[in-house]
């Protein structure tokens, strides 16, 4: 990452730090760190009794924040999955955090990356992995699932209607080896008025998939309660309305069990004043709670 770039501008910073109401001494986890936007927020308000604990799929983001975060002394970083967040905390001999941020998706050093395959608009190896040590890629879904489970996935991640189309065409072009190819599949199965739209999904489809990302999440929602103090809270950042669904159900069955209390009644979306700054925080929905016992 070349410096003097921002790789990536972190989203509803001013709602995050208010929501997780930030102690100098306490102990705080970004379960998904990417390039240390809010984690910097975070960092700033910790005296050097307080703490975060970083954690990222994405070793290259492990690696920015090292050096991008080097001068604060009370940051831990992990190149982890979230959902294993009792392992990580127990390696830094921490029981109970005060304070959860799980910035969910992707950074836009990921997305505008030439080399990852996350946008239809960048042509590279159909690659899609989070984690670069992780054996499953894009482009084995692709080529070795069969026309049926591709157009299941499709529709089950995106809710594209032409998803038996777009497989139908994917099928007949294999092997599928670059981003192009995937998007003249999607090209041959869909009218010019809504292809960008189809694109995104699909490829956002293929993404959720190659990631584990919805079994993930849901993982770490029946856990974390046991990682939070009482008193502790916790942010959420989704941005697409299947998280955003896992998310707010989740804590609805948390608060009905009288673990939570949830702190946003309906989702928080960025200012018109963020979403002119940063196209990509358009979609944003942010939900906060906090562990009442
Ligand atoms: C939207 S970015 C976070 C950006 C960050 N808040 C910032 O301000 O720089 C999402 C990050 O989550 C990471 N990620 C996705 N799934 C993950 C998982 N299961 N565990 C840990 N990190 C994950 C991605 O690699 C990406 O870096």
């Amino acid at each position: 990452m070349r410096s003097g770039i921002n790789p990536h501008i972190p989203i509803m910073v001013k709602e995050v730090i208010q929501y997780l109401q930030i102690s100098k001494n306490g102990t705080y986890i970004d379960c998904t760190i990417g390039y240390g936007g809010h984690a910097r927020h975070i960092l700033e308000r910790l005296s050097l009794d307080g703490k975060l604990i970083g954690i990222d799929k994405d070793e290259k983001a492990i690696k920015y924040c090292k050096k991008s975060l080097s001068a604060y002394n009370n940051i831990q970083l992990f190149h982890n999955s979230y959902h294993k967040i009792k392992d990580v905390l127990s390696i830094s001999k921490i029981q109970k955090v005060d304070g959860m941020l799980l910035d969910l998706g992707l950074s836009s050093a990921q997305l505008d990356s030439k080399s990852r395959g996350f946008s239809y608009k960048i042509d590279s190896e159909l690659d899609m992995r989070f984690d670069l040590s992780q054996k499953f890629k894009a482009y084995d879904l692709l080529n070795i699932k069969s026309k049926k489970d591709i157009a299941d996935i499709i529709f089950k991640y995106s809710n594209e209607r032409r998803s038996r189309s777009i497989a139908n065409n994917i099928f007949k072009m294999r092997p599928i080896k670059n981003v192009f190819e995937l998007v003249e599949a999607i090209r041959k199965s869909t009218p010019p008025r809504n292809r960008y739209k189809t694109l995104a999904r699909v490829f956002q489809a293929i993404r959720i998939l190659v990631n584990n990302e919805l079994n993930i999440l849901e993982n770490f929602l029946s856990e974390f309660c046991n990682q939070l103090s009482v008193g502790g809270r916790i942010v959420f950042i989704s941005f697409h309305s299947l998280e955003d669904r896992i998310v707010k159900h989740a804590l609805k069955d948390l608060s009905f069990k009288k673990k939570i209390k949830i702190l946003t009644k309906r989702p928080m979306s960025p200012s018109q004043e963020e979403n002119d700054l940063n196209k990509r925080s358009r979609s944003a929905k942010l939900r906060a709670a906090e562990r009442i016992s």
